[in-house]
């Protein structure tokens, strides 16, 4: 492709040091050389974001999306477009494997398109074996970056437009800072994901999230409240506070303040008619929470609680630093303060050393705790965490003989617990138009069961009654009562 060499040529001036206004500035000159290939070209040029893993990825995704729009992109769901971005996942091997077998499609398109850009960052890229990779088995990729410099993604593309090869660049996740306040091109207009906090320091033994998102840096409160002020008056109505393990939120700021208190502070926002959040981890899941969650009527009445396992023995070899005992009693308490609330949660199968008796354990807590549904996971060896070191690995038919008896105990025991508000009026905020059925249209309560009900796109970010006629599984179907 043509590159542009000369600073002259797409903006002049020296970049600015400072964060973000050297962004802007970044911004601004690549503005400039995708205004000339799109003349070049005769047509706009486009670019597609494809996004592999949790909802941090999903919020970064909306944040490459809104530097992409700036820059003068415009936005495709295909991969035919010029620009096209994976942002990837690597919690479990076949995570990667997705990636790379995309990556070997694209591969014909770029000979299509000789003028095609191919960028991987996310948190697969945080690893210095897929690099390698990368730059071995698929040397048509342009950009390669990580999880902590997707803020820079204007700065990275003019390298890449400007400099020949792969431009790799993905810094220590343990190192360096988070620059906020940038473009972003959110999803649903009326919902949004905020980042409270970022990385992990939990450690979990089998899980690399800790070693590919770096050390946990809480947001400074008056931040997180200045973002969702923002996004009250822009229109949005559900706010999902985001961090790996939000209970422990606050450790390491100057103020004194906690994920209870920061909660209650979000839930008072005017416009805010809808607080979600996501990780609990049961170790640090407080009292007071718990006291603030049932105090505002604006909270949803749900909590993703990852199990993981329910064997005591191995919760310990995992680190998860709750027993089996202890998440029982905590969830007793939830419910005693919101007997309605939905819980949901992770759970891994064939841990290294998990016993039939181990896996008994796990299948108890899940009938006691009678979750409305759960992300079952077959345990996948991560390089370089504890547990892929283990020597006692679980044989494969083991692992599969005992994951389909845990998934049919949970979806049976999902479709019972989701039926319960059959009957009842609730109110359902409006997603999208159904996707079979145009005539429909598909929301959330807000205990998070999805409902369906005759309606047109005019609903959309509306929050409406809805009475649940009936349970079909896992969602709802009902009529308007309005
Ligand atoms: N921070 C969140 C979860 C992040 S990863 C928490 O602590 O709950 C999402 C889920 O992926 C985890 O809850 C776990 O169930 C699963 N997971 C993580 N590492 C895994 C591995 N090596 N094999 C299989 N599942 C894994
Ligand atoms: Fe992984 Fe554990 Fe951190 Fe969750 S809390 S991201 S499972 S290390
Ligand atoms: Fe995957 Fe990274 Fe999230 S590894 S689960 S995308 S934090």
């Amino acid at each position: 492709m043509t590159k542009f060499n000369r600073m002259e040529e797409a903006g002049a001036g020296i970049p600015p040091v400072t964060e973000p206004a050297r962004q802007y500035y970044f911004m601004e000159r690549a503005a400039e050389i995708i205004r000339r290939k799109s003349e070049e070209a005769g047509r706009p040029l486009t670019f597609c974001v494809q996004t592999f893993g949790c909802q941090m990825n999903a919020r970064d995704s909306e944040k490459l999306r809104g530097i992409l729009e700036r820059v003068g992109f415009i936005k495709s769901e295909d991969e035919s477009a010029d620009f096209v971005l994976y942002n990837t996942c690597t919690v479990r091997e076949n995570a990667n494997l997705k990636v790379y077998g995309r990556l070997g499609a694209l591969r014909a398109k770029k000979r299509e398109n000789p003028n095609k850009i191919i960028a991987l960052c996310g948190c697969m890229t945080q690893e210095e074996e897929v690099v390698n990779t990368i730059r071995k088995s698929y040397p048509f990729v342009d950009l390669v970056f990580g999880t902590h410099n997707v803020y820079q993604l204007a700065e990275l593309l003019v390298r890449s437009l400007e400099e020949d090869g792969m431009v790799v660049d993905v810094p220590d996740a343990t190192k360096g800072s988070i620059v906020e306040e940038l473009p972003t091109d959110r999803k649903y207009s009326f919902k949004s994901g905020v980042n409270i906090m970022y990385g992990c320091d939990n450690f979990c033994s089998y899980c690399i999230v800790p070693y590919v998102r770096g050390r946990e840096r809480s947001r400074r409160p008056e931040e997180i409240l200045d973002e969702i002020r923002r996004l009250t008056k822009d229109g949005v109505r559900e706010v999902m506070l985001l961090g790996q393990n939000v209970n422990s939120y606050g450790k390491g700021l100057d103020e004194d303040i906690d994920f209870a208190r920061l909660l209650a502070r979000v839930a008072e926002v005017p416009g805010v008619d809808r607080v979600r959040f996501m990780t609990s981890h049961p170790k640090d899941l407080s009292d007071d929470l718990i006291h603030v969650m049932a105090s505002y009527p604006n909270i949803c009445r749900h909590l993703h609680l990852p199990l993981q396992s329910g064997s005591t023995r191995l919760l310990k070899i995992m680190n998860r630093r709750y027993t089996k005992e202890s998440y029982l009693a905590l969830t007793d308490r939830i419910r005693e303060a919101m007997p309605d609330i939905s819980l949901t949660t992770d759970i891994i199968v064939g841990f290294p050393g998990e016993t039939e008796e181990d896996f008994e354990d796990t299948l108890d807590v899940v009938r006691r705790v009678q979750y409305d549904s759960a992300f079952t996971f077959i345990y996948s060896k991560r390089s370089g965490t504890p547990a892929a070191e283990m020597e006692n690995q679980v044989p494969d038919e083991v692992v599969h003989r005992r994951f389909p008896h845990l998934l049919r105990l949970v979806q049976e025991i999902g479709r019972e617990r989701t039926a319960r508000f059959t009957g009842q009026v609730k109110d359902v905020l409006v997603e999208s138009l159904n996707e079979q059925n145009r005539d429909l249209v598909t929301g959330r309560i807000m205990e998070n069961a999805v409902v369906h009900f005759p309606g047109s796109a005019s609903l959309i970010g509306k929050i409406v009654p809805v009475r649940l006629d009936a349970c079909r599984g896992f969602y709802y179907l009902g009529t308007p009562e309005f």
